[in-house]
């Protein structure tokens, strides 16, 4: 999709075409180091996304930013309400990253959850060319108006920009060829899957037993999303309707904690309210890798993220029913694990916890590209293969596994 702004604006004898009324020498300068940048870093590859990074002004998208900054490799605040961080501009490595799982071909039909500035969907718009079409949605009118706005001033009026909650797609440019999440989800909606062509790809950050950054590009075979690749992005959490399905418990015994439980099995409320009158105990930190984190919870039924009121993840833990005792490994802004591990009751878990990220490191220490994922209609199914660990949501289940896909 090409701009009239940008190419009218060069005179045929120039030698260098002029800079079009948006761009300055020091803004286009500026967005072709970060394309650099992201280039040597070997996160852009592909050929057709830089030519968009090239092309699309990132600074338009985000005016109340300094120009340096809005081409930083950087998340952009946008919108605040009290504290709460509600919208931002992306990170432009984050973008990219989830642009080459989406692979978005000409003229293909594409719709965005959570518009934000409309920064990725002017992207989205040199990918698709001149015969697609670009919908996208954000559940706040004066970021759907700014976007607007944003969008028609740089030549990409052809986007529909929806107001409405992304939980339920945009029906009216249905089907799509792909759908990409610009915000965590902590469940797949059942709207995305129907307003996917068959074939078509979802790309978007799942949590995942509470886990913040797996972001799986799911290709629809049917019923069921098979994930093709999987990456690690974080990203601020959809509101609406996906927020209000999450699978989260609380207990009158810890209340300031929620609890993510997506196991096979009922939320155990009795014994880990015994689990937390016990007496309890710091021992020595375990900085983990994130593969490692994901290992933990995924493989053990028994393994769940606690959350802070505010949603940051305080801590992963493993219950060892027998014992009746809890070991958590607690994060903090400087990596998981970092904040040492928490017990309560005796060994028993804290054991446990230890043999998991040893048979995390015998089976050589895999990364979360590594994670298999498979989501099926809930409820899924009542038995699993070998290697296979199954994460319980409402829509849809998920069915884990580090071997290969079923
Ligand atoms: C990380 S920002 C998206 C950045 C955006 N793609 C851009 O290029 O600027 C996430 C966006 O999701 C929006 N959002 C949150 N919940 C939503 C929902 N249920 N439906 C649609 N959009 C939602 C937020 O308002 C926010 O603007």
């Amino acid at each position: 999709m090409r701009d009239a702004q940008r190419t009218g604006a060069g005179g045929a004898m120039a030698e260098e075409p002029a800079a079009p009324a948006h761009d300055t020498r020091e803004s286009a300068r500026l967005r072709e180091a970060l394309v650099q940048k992201l280039s040597h870093e070997a996160t852009l590859r592909d050929p057709r996304i830089t030519a968009a990074l090239r092309a699309v002004p990132r600074h338009v998208f985000v005016p109340e930013a300094s120009v340096e900054h809005s081409y930083q490799d950087t998340v952009v605040p946008v919108k605040y309400a009290d504290d709460e961080l509600l919208s931002t501009l992306s990170q432009p490595s984050a973008i990219v990253v989830m642009l080459e799982q989406l692979q978005v071909g000409e003229g293909m039909r594409v719709l965005e959850v959570g518009t934000g500035t409309g920064y990725n969907a002017a992207l989205l718009a040199e990918l698709v060319g001149p015969h697609g079409r670009v919908t996208t949605v954000d559940i706040d009118e004066d970021l759907t108006r700014r976007a607007r706005e944003a969008l028609r001033s740089v030549g990409y009026a052809a986007v529909n920009v929806h107001t409405g909650d992304g939980f339920d797609g945009a029906a009216d440019g249905a089907p799509y060829d792909r759908i990409e999440l610009s915000a965590a989800t902590p469940v797949i909606s059942p709207a995305w899957t129907e307003q996917l062509v068959d074939g078509g790809l979802l790309v978007g950050p799942i949590n995942v037993k509470g886990l913040p950054f797996l972001t799986p590009a799911f290709r629809k075979h049917g019923t069921r999303l098979v994930a093709e690749s999987m990456r690690a992005c974080s990203f601020l959490s959809l509101r609406g309707s996906a927020a209000a399905a999450g699978a989260t418990f609380r207990l009158p015994v810890r209340p300031k904690l929620r609890f993510v439980w997506e196991s096979p099995d009922e939320f155990p409320a009795g014994v880990l309210t015994r689990v937390f009158r016990q007496k309890r105990q710091v021992r020595d930190e375990v900085p983990i890798a994130w593969g490692a984190a994901a290992y933990v919870l995924l493989t053990n039924a028994d393994a769940f993220v606690t959350e802070a009121g505010d949603g940051r993840v305080r801590g992963i833990s493993l219950l060892d029913r027998k014992s009746e005792s809890l070991a958590s490994i607690m994060t903090s802004s400087d990596g998981w694990g970092t904040a040492g591990v928490v017990v309560y009751g005796g060994n028993g878990a804290h054991t446990r916890l230890a043999a998991s990220i040893d048979e995390w490191a015998k089976r050589g220490r895999p990364a979360v590209e590594a994670l298999q994922l498979t989501a099926v209609p809930a409820p899924g199914p009542e038995r699993l293969g070998p290697g296979e660990y199954l994460v319980r949501k409402p829509y849809y289940d998920l069915i884990a596994s580090y071997d290969t896909p079923r």
